[in-house]
């Protein structure tokens, strides 16, 4: 096998011969690769920084010359080294030119960018990534949740799996009392042994989370929860056995009814735009006193309950859609988490998500959220 000889004598003639023999030894061994295995080798016999070919002659030829062949010598050496890393990257067929187009090595990918256009067709498309999006409940839940940012407000969160107590109990909702049938949900099993306090329980609302910020952080307080909840519905087109809700409170001193109302109108006009007009009636709520429900005039028909000929379905033609639970919150309520109800006073509100971008979006069903179907999905991206 060809090895680098030194070299005694530096004339022209010397040099001719010295290249000769290594350009005939480059040729012969480049012919003699035949799979990607050869290849590698050969590339590193020539090409290795530590001792490939390259390396020697450089070492053995450049740096040995005299000073006055220094010049001739050098640019001889970068010619070889031109025609040397020319061969080692040649494209080559079969074997040998895949595994050099898979990239595995510096060089190997050079060559990809250095053969001629022919064998690379730079009109094929390219390896498209499709970006994920925002699932359309998660993007309504921020929307809303950046209004009240925006007023000040900061977020909370709180556990999905709760206990009895702050689901319930401390909202207000005594062990056995009638208003607990209207949050029926999925309880957590074998929690018979424990007290009904500490029993488990898939939280039934985000309210919960309202007795956790209170029982660790003293007035003022301006919180947003946004957050999933689980109940026991079965599905149908409106009803999902786990959905999303958002939840507020505003906790200070002297806080009225009017600051919840004016809060809340701004929030639905920044929503649904300027021109909805909001309305409050009695509902109740174990923990706010007096509670309401608040309604928005339909921004769909506009308040007129029709569209064109046709009722308007989604505010079932009275111009006016349900959005909302709120009330002032309950003196009972400051009682567990030791406020003073004769210093403080507040309003909360709740809000399903799903619900606000079913609105929002024009879906039909709460279903096509949760089923997973990039089809439907896609359309929001
Ligand atoms: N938690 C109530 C529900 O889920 C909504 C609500 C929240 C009502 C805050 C009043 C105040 O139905």
């Amino acid at each position: 096998m060809y090895t680098v000889p030194k070299l005694k004598s530096y004339t022209a003639t010397a040099l001719d011969k010295a290249s000769d023999s290594l350009l005939a030894a480059l040729e012969k061994e480049s012919s003699a690769v035949r799979n990607e295995e050869d290849w590698k080798a050969f590339r590193d016999r020539w090409m290795a920084r530590k001792n490939g070919v390259l390396t020697q002659i450089n070492d053995l030829w450049l740096k040995q010359a005299p000073k006055d062949a220094k010049r001739d010598v050098g640019q001889r050496v970068n010619q070889l080294k031109a025609t040397v890393t020319a061969t080692v990257e040649k494209p080559r067929s079969g074997a040998v030119a895949t595994a050099k187009r898979a990239g595995d090595s510096v060089t190997a990918r050079a060559s990809v960018a250095a053969p001629s256009l022919d064998s690379l067709d730079i009109t094929l498309p390219g390896i498209r990534r499709p970006l994920g999006a925002e699932h359309p409940v998660i993007k309504t839940a921020h929307e809303i949740v950046s209004v009240f940012r925006n007023l000040g407000y900061s977020v909370q969160e709180g556990p999905v799996i709760e206990t009895d107590y702050y689901n319930f109990e401390a909202l207000n909702f005594p062990p056995n009392h009638p208003a607990r049938d209207t949050q029926d949900t999925l309880f957590i099993a074998r929690q018979e042994s424990k007290p009904q306090r500490e029993r488990l329980l898939l939280r039934t609302h985000t309210s919960p989370v309202q007795i956790r910020t209170m029982e660790k952080m003293k007035p003022p307080i301006r919180i947003v929860i946004p957050g999933k909840v689980h109940r026991n519905d079965p599905p149908d087109a409106s009803h999902s056995p786990m959905f999303h809700q958002i939840e507020g409170l505003a906790v200070d001193t002297n806080i009225t009814f009017c600051d919840l109302k004016g809060t809340l109108d701004h929030a639905m006009k920044e929503l649904f735009g300027s021109s909805v007009k909001t309305s409050f009636r009695p509902s109740f709520f174990p923990f706010t006193e007096p509670s309401a429900e608040m309604l928005v005039s339909c921004f769909i028909c506009g308040g007129s309950g029709k569209r064109g000929s046709e009722p308007c379905r989604p505010c079932k033609q009275t111009g006016w859609i349900e959005i909302l639970g709120c009330g002032m919150v309950d003196p009972n309520v400051y009682g567990f988490v030791g406020y003073d109800p004769k210093k403080v006073s507040g309003f909360a509100f709740g809000m399903g998500a799903d619900r606000i971008a079913i609105l929002k979006y024009g879906v039909d069903d709460i279903q096509l959220f949760f089923n997973g179907d990039v089809r439907f999905l896609e359309q929001f991206g």
